[in-house]
């Protein structure tokens, strides 16, 4: 009796931990893209060779498929569905590229995305909103995110494709198709003491930057005690660029941004100099 009491007060106690295991956040049904808008994400993200790419929520495989099969990427895809998980890696192996495409199942919010240079999806709206704070936290800079049909909340695109196609209707009810692209940055923003050509400055120059919609900067140069904006500043993964008008003349700066420090140059009337800059402690 004691001991079947302490079987069933045991078994309790087993059932009550696993409901507290909460199961992952539906993210979506299954809905595959149609082929065309696989081929057009994968496009847009230029994908090639060098490429690994992470589906996330990857239904039949098709996308990481794709890009292995047709632009000689590798990859992996995560999905809940068990069913369409062990679809996924038969049709790589059918396909000779289960080396290079393979599929787990996972939740895609605990999936280590790290490895990526290009992250796709195809879910719900909240969903793909959910995700921003792991994007940029966890992708480095330079790595492409593309989202069919949901953008990531005020994050400005680098690039958006819109059209129409008959095949979605069955999937949203209306033709209309959208994919987002977007384009990590690095952490520009803060203080930089930038070291220029002489002609422009013989002293350390204070670069102020700020980052705006994500993927956007502005700022400015404090050139013999007055602040010049940064004009045209575009930050594209560690690439940045920006003009400075001063004495008349237009100064057009290239940087690479990694980490705590810029190396770039700078182009003005056909004359090119070095120029860098390290984070204002
Ligand atoms: C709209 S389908 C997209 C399939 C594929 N990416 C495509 O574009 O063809 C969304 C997929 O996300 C999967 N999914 C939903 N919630 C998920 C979660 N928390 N973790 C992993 N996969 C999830 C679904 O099972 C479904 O296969």
């Amino acid at each position: 009796m004691r001991s079947s009491l302490s079987f069933l007060f045991a078994a309790f106690v087993c059932i009550s931990a696993q409901a507290q295991v909460k199961a992952p956040v539906d993210a979506g049904p299954y809905v595959p893209s149609p082929t065309s808008v696989v081929a057009d994400m994968l496009t847009l993200a230029n994908v090639g060779p060098k490429d690994f790419v992470i589906d996330l929520g990857s239904g039949d495989g098709r996308i990481v498929l794709t890009a292995a099969k047709v632009f000689g990427a590798r990859g992996f895809g995560v999905d809940i569905n068990e069913k369409l998980v062990k679809e996924a890696n038969e049709s790589a192996k059918l396909q000779g590229i289960a080396d290079r495409a393979s599929f787990t199942i996972q939740d895609l919010f605990k999936a280590d995305i790290s490895k990526a240079t290009v992250v796709t999806m195809y879910l719900l709206p909240n969903t793909v909103n959910m995700l921003k704070d792991k994007l940029l936290n966890e992708l480095r800079p330079g790595t492409r995110i593309l989202s069919h049909d949901y953008p990531l909340a005020g994050w400005r695109a680098d690039d958006f494709r819109q059209f129409d196609l008959e095949d979605k209707v069955v999937i949203t009810g209306v033709t209309t198709t959208l994919i987002y692209k977007y384009v990590v940055p690095a952490k520009a923003e803060g203080m930089w003491n930038a070291r220029l050509p002489p002609n422009l400055s013989k002293e350390p120059v204070r670069l102020s930057m700020k980052q705006f919609q994500v993927t956007r900067v502005s700022g400015s140069a404090r050139l013999d005690g007055k602040d010049v904006a940064l004009e045209d500043a575009k930050l594209r993964g560690e690439q940045l660029t920006f003009k400075l008008a001063v004495g008349g003349k237009t100064y057009d700066f290239t940087g690479t941004v990694k980490g705590a420090s810029i190396e770039g140059s700078v182009e003005s009337g056909g004359t090119k100099s070095a120029w860098s800059a390290a984070q204002a402690k």
